[in-house]
């Protein structure tokens, strides 16, 4: 990979990227996580793995992926399923409508692709819930293209490792795609993951135990404020008490049995706001996440 002309990655010359890259693959044994979705390069399996992956850290991933991957192995199992089976499927993961927007692109995939995922960015960023990030997550994991595969994670690896200054996310993902290299990407790319998860984490940094040290633009500078990454964090809002909170308590209950409307509050954890309660209910029927059966709420 090239910097070509560039302007905005200017600030980064091959070899610095070259020396990133050499410490971070001579790095990648000792950070190394055996995660189940690294063991398969079906790119269908890929794609769940990476929109369980999405909103929700990997350890809490794993047991779903595993149960998700045997009940529903390829795209024609998962569209020949109702949604409500697939959410029920989804069960631990929370942010249901991730699940919804799975089934609906495994019906894409069947009905335009054959039943396969297509190897074209394209293509992938055409299927529901698939955005840039998780399509090229697929195309490097489940297809083995030469692209950078930027999360947040890896964002702050290379705003502190290779460029040293916050980046955008247009930059960043330049930077990654000219970091790759040709013969290695998948392990590479997994490697960035280990990193910015083990040592390069975004608070309390590791940095004595990171492969990357010598070669970071950010120790060498004697890790001088602000850090590059800081304004690439974003504070979640607190759970407790949001209508998040209610949602998930309200899917949880209807995998059980449907819910009827009285009992709507209580099943979402509010007993006393019932106007709260109907709105997320009409949200999930909105979504296509539920759907109303007579006087009860039950899943689509
Ligand atoms: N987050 C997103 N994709 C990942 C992967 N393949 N391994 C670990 N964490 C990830």
């Amino acid at each position: 990979m090239t910097s070509g002309a560039d302007p905005e990655a200017a600030g980064v010359d091959d070899r610095d990227l070259d020396r990133v890259r050499r410490a971070v693959l001579a790095g990648a044994a000792t950070l190394w996580r055996d995660l189940p979705w690294r063991a398969t390069r079906d790119p269908w399996l890929v794609l769940v793995s990476e929109v369980m992956l999405q909103q929700t850290q990997a350890p809490r991933v794993v047991e779903p992926f595993g149960r998700f991957a045997a009940r529903f192995p390829t795209p024609a199992a998962c569209a020949a399923a109702g949604a409500g089976e697939v959410v029920r499927a989804w069960a631990g993961l929370g942010y249901n409508r991730r699940a919804v927007n799975l089934h609906r692109a495994s019906v894409v995939l069947v009905e335009r692709h054959g039943g396969r995922v297509p190897a074209e960015l394209d293509a992938l960023e055409g299927l529901p819930g698939v955005g840039p990030y998780t399509a090229r997550a697929v195309l490097s994991f489940g297809h083995g293209a030469a692209v950078g595969v930027v999360d947040t994670n890896v964002a702050r690896v290379l705003a502190r490792a290779v460029a040293g200054r916050p980046l955008s996310r247009a930059v960043a993902q330049r930077l990654a795609d000219r970091l790759v290299p040709a013969q290695d990407a998948w392990r590479f790319n997994q490697a960035l993951f280990d990193l910015g998860a083990r040592c390069c984490t975004a608070r309390d940094p590791r940095c004595g135990a990171c492969p990357a040290a010598a070669s970071c633009r950010w120790t060498r500078a004697g890790g001088a404020e602000p850090d590059p990454a800081a304004t690439a964090r974003r504070r979640q809002g607190a759970f407790a008490g949001s209508d998040r909170q209610g949602r998930g308590r309200l899917v949880a209950a209807l995998r059980l049995a449907p819910v009827s409307v009285p009992a709507l509050p209580a099943a979402a954890g509010w007993p006393g706001d019932g106007l709260r309660a109907l709105r997320i209910a009409t949200a999930l029927v909105d979504e296509g996440i539920a759907r109303w059966h007579e006087d009860d709420l039950a899943l689509a």
